[in-house]
């Protein structure tokens, strides 16, 4: 599988994932649950792989023009994605009226976030990055996926922290700001 197909793929399970989760009511509890823990773990390893393999090579390839902006604008998605709204949906009783709102806010945000990646980012990888590239990606990709899955979720979570203090340095210090 090449990069495009790999990253696709993932996009087609959580858009699944997604959904079922938004189809059930507060009544299916373990199910719930489950669907949960699994949206957590694909969400989690399929960010990091492309935060670590696929945008650094995308950017890369595209330099300095529109379309890095579109590497930040999806990294802004991923933080809202992973760090907001996860979060908060994992913390919330699965049992209760708020979990599904917050199920259908993460269920938005990640596939219109997915449809941009596709749309946008995926097609002009396609032009910029060559066969042999996208190839390459796509094994770095699955064998460091194979990876993260075997670690769990808390290792996973550990990696996640220190990518949002990268983030949080190069974000301006928030007395600037009052
Ligand atoms: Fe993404
Ligand atoms: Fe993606």
């Amino acid at each position: 599988m090449n990069a495009i197909e790999l990253l696709k793929a993932d996009h087609e399970k959580v858009r699944g994932l997604l959904s079922q989760l938004t189809d059930t009511t507060k009544r299916a509890e373990k199910t719930r649950t489950q669907l949960l823990e699994q949206i957590r773990m694909e969400l989690d390893v399929h960010t990091q792989i492309e935060e670590e393999i696929f945008y650094p090579a995308f950017k890369e390839a595209v330099g300095e023009s529109d379309d890095e902006a579109t590497v930040f604008e999806a990294l802004e998605e991923h933080r809202a994605a992973g760090e907001l709204v996860l979060p908060d949906l994992l913390a919330t009783d699965v049992t209760s009226d708020r979990f599904s709102g917050r199920a259908k806010v993460l269920k938005e945000l990640v596939e219109h976030h997915a449809d941009e990646e596709e749309k946008e980012m995926f097609k002009t990888a396609r032009q910029v990055l060559g066969r042999e590239q996208l190839d390459e990606l796509g094994a770095q990709m699955a064998a460091r996926k194979k990876e993260l899955m075997e670690m769990g979720p808390d290792r996973i979570e550990l990696l996640k922290k220190q990518r949002g203090q990268v983030g949080s340095e190069q974000a301006p210090p928030r007395q600037s700001l009052q």
